[in-house]
């Protein structure tokens, strides 16, 4: 006969009458009003009453970035394909893999988007004016390793402001946008390279 491990490692349940040997402190939150909580405006998805961030701004700025990630992915695989000359052959291969890197920047954005309750904006018709970098084709290669380096220098800089406006307020976002950051760090620093060769 087991008489004293029916409650134990259940925070949530309380003592049943007549155990004594429970009585000292229990985590005991309110779970009817938790199940109440979760369960009203559960169209919101991940999006809780405890998510304490400007919803719109932070929806705002993410699709800003979007739009800089998707104009990225244009202006690198242009140069990829318009890469000539000697020495072409592994900065085109560098242009094709940034081009790639943008777009999975861009693809975790739209889903953080969705999941903040937004709509991704993929309208071409004002990428442009959304984006915090600029869409220029260049015509030879130096040009281009110059434009793209301008690009993700303004890149790094648009994701540490985000990263300071976010704060504490929605560790997520903030974790994804840290990530990105990294990685066009990682971008720039190839690009240097390549022109100081
Ligand atoms: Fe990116
Ligand atoms: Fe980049």
């Amino acid at each position: 006969m087991s008489e004293s491990t029916s409650t134990s490692g259940n925070p949530f349940s309380a003592a049943p009458d007549g155990d004594q040997s429970n009585k000292a402190k229990t985590f005991s939150p309110n779970v009817q009003e938790l199940r109440q909580r979760a369960r009203k405006d559960v169209e919101e998805g991940a999006v809780t009453k405890g998510y304490p961030a400007e919803k719109e701004a932070i929806i705002k700025m993410l699709d800003s970035a979007l739009a800089t990630e998707l104009v990225c992915v244009l202006r690198y695989r242009k140069h990829y394909y318009m890469a000539k000359g000697i020495d072409s052959e592994p900065v085109a291969q560098e242009f094709l893999e940034h081009a790639n890197e943008e777009l999975a920047h861009a693809d975790k954005l739209a889903v953080r988007i969705a999941q903040l309750g937004g709509e991704p904006d993929l309208n071409p018709k004002t990428l442009l004016e959304r984006s915090h970098s600029e869409y220029i084709e260049a015509d030879n290669l130096k040009d281009m390793i110059n434009e793209n380096l301008v690009a993700e220098r303004i890149a790094i800089d648009s994701y540490r402001a985000m990263i300071d406006f976010i704060g504490g307020s929605d560790p997520t976002t903030r974790r994804i946008l840290e990530e990105i950051l990294e990685v066009e760090e990682e971008h720039a620093d190839e690009l240097a390279d390549l022109i100081s060769k």
